[in-house]
């Protein structure tokens, strides 16, 4: 296939790098030396590109999106997420509403995730009869370094542009859709800046996410036990993980009401195997008995692959946004600016914003 990515930074280049070993052909834009063209306008034969890639920094994504769309009416586009900053959210949805041939999807790579799967079943496994107390996500890493370079300076989701879109896709991943869609549109008990977004209504489980770009762990004990490296026990017995430090603290833990605990935790062969980063785990833990399962792959490549799938047999007019997500995203970003929770105040964002539910009626579901 006939593959246009736009923007060939961090992520543009893993882009780049899995769909050009999955044999297809690559074009790449990017102001910046190297790339083959300077502006999507300037790509050739634009008619013929089966998909394209959009991996600028996220103030540019409703700009470079129209600029395809312009070109190519009819566009697949896989779009990295964050979709767009929270006031442009309104004018994305117009704009896929203006071209009703396009598929759009929202880069959601945990949403393709295999042991994000395995790690689900074993939980709706053991949930039957053993309700859900519990559930704690954590996404922390010392990203000072990615910062001063630069990169990872959200000027409007805040903390909550980087991991929160990928905690919550493990989130729906585990909760019924109805519970799922609930917590989407329920006021947090707390946030705080760091962030941790602890929620607490009746009918739902507890759900505590908590991201920090700084390096300061937040739940050491629910799956420190996983790691085996000296450095990554001693940062997780300080509960932060030094400057410059390439451990990622990532996981997902679900208590119930027994006490069993079942827990994905990403990454855990960290500082002994060289392959760590494509080596998860999903743990079953009682009192009385442990299990774990190692599952092994690059969920970002095969997350990737999955999505061109979809998007090369999806019927024109899908769009998969996650617009709830962005709504709840902004609405953390927000609290973090002004120091208490608020839902955006832009009107496409309180009324005319289709939700979860209607999204995927009105726009189809990956
Ligand atoms: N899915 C994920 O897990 C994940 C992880 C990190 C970043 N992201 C997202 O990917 C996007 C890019 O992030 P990054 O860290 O790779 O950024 P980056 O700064 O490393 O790269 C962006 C590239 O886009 C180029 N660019 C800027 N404006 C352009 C334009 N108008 N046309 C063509 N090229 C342009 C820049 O020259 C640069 O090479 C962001 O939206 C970010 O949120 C997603």
């Amino acid at each position: 296939m006939n593959i246009v990515i736009v923007g060939i930074g961090m992520i543009g280049a893993r882009h780049v790098a899995c769909f050009g070993r999955a044999g297809h052909r690559i074009t790449t834009v990017d102001r910046k030396e190297g790339a083959d063209h300077d502006r999507v306008a300037d790509v050739p034969a634009r008619s013929d590109v089966d998909a394209w890639v959009v991996a600028t920094p996220t103030a540019t994504h409703l700009a470079v999106v129209s600029e395809i769309l312009r070109c190519q009416p009819n566009a697949r586009i896989l779009l990295e997420k964050p979709a767009c900053y929270p006031a442009e959210l309104g004018d994305l949805v117009d704009l896929v509403r203006r071209h009703p041939r396009a598929r759009i999807v929202v880069n959601d790579v945990y949403a393709h995730s295999r042991v994000v799967r395995r790690f689900a079943e074993s939980v709706h496994r053991a949930a039957a009869g053993d309700p859900i107390r519990k559930i704690t996500i954590e996404f922390t890493k010392n990203r000072v370094l990615d910062i001063a370079n630069g990169r990872f300076v959200d000027t409007q989701y805040g903390e909550a542009g980087y991991e929160c879109f990928h905690m919550l896709s493990i989130l729906r991943a585990i909760l019924p859709a109805g519970h799922y869609e609930r917590y989407l549109r329920t006021n947090p008990a707390l946030v705080t800046p760091e962030m941790r977004v602890r929620t607490a209504v009746p009918e739902l489980p507890e759900v505590e996410l908590y991201t920090s770009s700084g390096g300061a762990i937040g739940f050491a004990g629910l799956a420190g036990f996983a790691f085996s490296a000296s450095t990554a026990k001693r940062y997780l017995a300080r509960s932060i993980i030094p400057f410059s430090a390439e451990l990622r603290y990532r996981f997902a833990d679900v208590e119930l009401v027994s006490g069993k605990h079942v827990t994905l935790v990403f990454e855990p062969s960290y500082g002994v195997a060289a392959d760590y980063k494509n080596e998860h785990t999903v743990h079953v833990r009682d009192a009385g008995s442990q299990q774990r399962v190692t599952v092994s792959g690059n969920h970002f490549e095969e997350a990737l692959l999955a999505q061109l799938d979809f998007l090369c047999g999806a019927d024109e007019g899908t769009a998969v946004l996650r617009l709830a997500e962005h709504r709840l995203m902004a609405a953390l970003g927000l609290t973090a600016a002004t120091g208490s929770f608020a839902w955006p105040v832009e009107p496409e964002l309180q009324v005319g914003l289709p939700g979860n539910g209607e999204e995927l009626a009105r726009f189809g579901s990956a």
